[in-house]
């Protein structure tokens, strides 16, 4: 399963905030944006990745996230010329996919907790994978609506009257049909290839899953400035509290085995010092007492 992190767009809801860096290079409490989706991936196991966004803020990821190695990832990257909606990842990213099935994570949507997505990512064997999150406010969302039986019969995309009060997370998984049903697709009214025309086709075909994500689950979304500063407000809560980090993605490759022991040490002692660094010292200290009691 190959990894796509879409992270373009305008940011104008965040105006003036993204006037210089881009709306998943902000902030969220302590580290950026696209570190949340990212390790989001990695602890699914995922390794690949492309990274789409616009063609002014593309070196500014290559600046942050490199190609991957020091993480034991490998990210490409690929240009947005405009925001053609997030559909067009596909076309924008088909020699990435190549044969493979692909997931796509949008770069402003943070999860923590549980592991349904990885279990999702393991489960997969064809099709679409989506989700279903219960929330107040349905008509700013794709919205699922269920039969009796608990199955998906109909996705709207930000609906006037909802006919459910389950909102489509950012995180869709595709198998290697997405390339040719995107290719199919017309653009929306509004000019875009609709995530939700595409989910539609494959609830046409009778092949997409949609799996309802539990009350223990949260997901954020960090597309306002109150839903940033809540975002941020969440994750300084839980990581004070419980003195674990949400969305590190060294620790998350670290733990998936994509880093050694070694390595891990190894770039934790080329970061400058800082609370970052003292965490992640803390868990190669942990990993190497570990080591000496087995
Ligand atoms: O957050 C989940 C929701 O994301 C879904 O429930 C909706 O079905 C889906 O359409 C989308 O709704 P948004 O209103 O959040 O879409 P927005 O246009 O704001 O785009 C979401 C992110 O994707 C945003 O960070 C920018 C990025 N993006 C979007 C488009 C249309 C791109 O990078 N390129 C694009 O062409």
């Amino acid at each position: 399963m190959k990894g796509i992190i879409l992270a373009g767009g305008a940011g104008s809801r965040l105006f003036p905030l993204t006037l210089v860096a881009s709306k998943q290079l902000q902030p969220v409490y302590d580290k950026p944006m696209v570190y949340y989706p990212l390790t989001t991936l990695i602890e699914g196991g995922i390794r690949e990745f492309c990274l789409i966004s616009t063609p002014h803020d593309l070196p500014r990821f290559k600046q942050l996230l490199g190609d991957g190695k020091a993480w034991g990832l490998s990210i490409e990257y690929r240009e947005q010329a405009k925001p053609e909606g997030i559909a067009q990842a596909f076309l924008i990213a088909e020699s990435f996919i190549g044969n493979d099935a692909v997931t796509l994570i949008l770069g402003d949507n943070i999860f923590y907790g549980g592991d349904t997505f990885q279990k999702a990512f393991g489960e997969f064997n064809g099709g679409a994978t989506i989700f279903g999150y219960h929330v107040t406010d349905p008509e700013r969302y794709g919205v699922v609506d269920f039969d009796a039986q608990g199955r998906a019969i109909s996705i709207e995309e930000k609906p006037k009257q909802p006919k459910s009060n389950y909102a489509v997370p950012g995180l869709y998984i595709f198998d290697n049909q997405v390339v040719a049903l995107t290719k199919a697709m017309k653009p929306s009214a509004r000019g875009e290839l609709e995530i939700t025309d595409l989910n539609m086709e494959y609830l046409r075909r009778g092949q997409l899953r949609v799996q309802t994500l539990n009350r223990g689950f949260a997901w954020l979304d960090a597309g306002t400035s109150s839903s940033l500063f809540d975002a941020s407000a969440y994750v300084q809560t839980i990581e004070k509290r419980q003195g674990v980090k949400i969305g590190c993605p060294e620790e998350a490759a670290f733990r998936q085995n994509f880093l050694s022991q070694p390595q891990l040490d190894a770039l934790t002692a080329r970061l400058p010092k800082c609370e970052y660094r003292a965490y992640l010292e803390e868990i190669v200290a942990e990993a190497k007492r570990l080591k000496k009691q087995v």
